[in-house]
């Protein structure tokens, strides 16, 4: 038998990074779970699910305002762009704006997990043969070392779709944008996508689709957890619950104990009171003003900003500086 070399790793015993975040979490009072539990495979599909729901609205709304508005969006980034893309999603967005920029430097897809990178990459090869693609497979929210570029870009943009910088309380969602302000340079920008303040009816029913996917999609939390760390959280026990706080601005959604009930959590006994909500995710919704103030307090500006021709969802492009610009 030969000898191996034993890097520094090998020799940490394995953590379960699933357990850890559930221990930290459920630890914590209120109690809460980070939101990129959701994301297993199954979750994923179940988002995909939620996307197609009429109530859901928001990944409509994005895609219609791209093709609305694509010419004015690829005048206002200019030629020669490194598009970073932070999270790589099924990417059918970022094929409308692609198709739309002028003589695209490079497509940099950011994605934490490595098989959807791929699948990614692949898909839009196939759709873009001559756009050179360098993707990255790190966490969006650490620094980043970006790959050296094939040539010299005019701007590094950096495009953040989805409204997932909603998933973010505001303090952490200003670090985000300083951190992206970092990474594009002086003369870059910030393509941000974010959902719009509404009426609470609206708002609400997005988060509680009548066929019940996003309740699925947030139980399937517990799915996980329970097989990732052989736990025994009973589904039956648990409720979906996402409701609009708005003072905060914010849908909220939490797993609900519907009884007073004993938890097995890796080697814990964890306690829950009837009625005893952990929270799980927050979507922030921001009016255009809301937006431009969070923006300027990463010391960005809003340059330009788009919506849907429903008025729904908003798209901003940020560049360095502070106040709001006449657009
Ligand atoms: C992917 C974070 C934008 O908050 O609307 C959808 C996730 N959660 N339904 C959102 C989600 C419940 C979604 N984001």
């Amino acid at each position: 038998m030969s000898m191996q070399a034993v890097g520094d790793d090998d020799r940490r015993p394995p953590v379960n990074e699933v357990l850890e975040a559930a221990q930290r979490g459920l630890g914590l009072r209120p109690k809460r779970l980070p939101s990129w539990l959701f994301y297993d495979e199954r979750g994923s599909e179940l988002f995909e699910q939620i996307c197609e729901q009429p109530e859901y609205y928001l990944t409509r709304s994005e895609i219609a305002l791209l093709h609305e508005h694509r010419d004015d969006i690829a005048a206002t980034l200019g030629p020669d762009v490194r598009l970073v893309e932070y999270g790589s999603g099924h990417a059918l967005k970022t094929r409308v704006l692609l198709e739309a920029m002028a003589s695209p430097v490079s497509w940099v897809p950011v994605e934490i997990s490595p098989e959807p990178l791929r699948l990614s990459v692949q898909r839009m090869a196939e759709r873009f043969p001559e756009l050179p693609m360098q993707p990255l497979c790190a966490d969006f929210s650490r620094p980043l070392r970006l790959p050296i570029p094939p040539r010299a870009p005019r701007r590094t943009v950096v495009y953040f779709p989805g409204s997932t910088i909603g998933n973010f309380d505001a303090r952490t969602a200003i670090q985000l944008l300083r951190k992206m302000r970092g990474e594009m340079g002086d003369a870059g920008g910030i393509l941000v996508g974010a959902d719009l303040k509404k009426d609470v009816p609206r708002l609400e029913a997005a988060y509680n689709d009548r066929a019940g996917v996003t309740a699925a999609f947030t139980l399937n939390m517990l799915t996980r957890i329970n097989r990732e760390t052989g736990s025994d959280f009973e589904l039956s026990k648990f409720a979906h619950r996402a409701r609009y706080n708005p003072m905060a601005g914010r849908i909220e959604t939490h797993i609900v104990s519907l009884r007073e009930q004993q938890v097995r959590l890796g080697r814990q006994l964890v306690k829950f009171h009837e009625d005893e909500a952990m929270l799980v995710e927050y979507s922030c919704k921001y009016s255009t003003e809301d937006f431009a103030a969070l923006a300027g307090r990463a010391g960005l500006r809003v340059h330009a900003r788009w919506t849907d021709p429903e008025g729904l969802f908003g798209l901003y492009y940020l560049v360095r500086g502070s106040g709001i610009a006449a657009t």
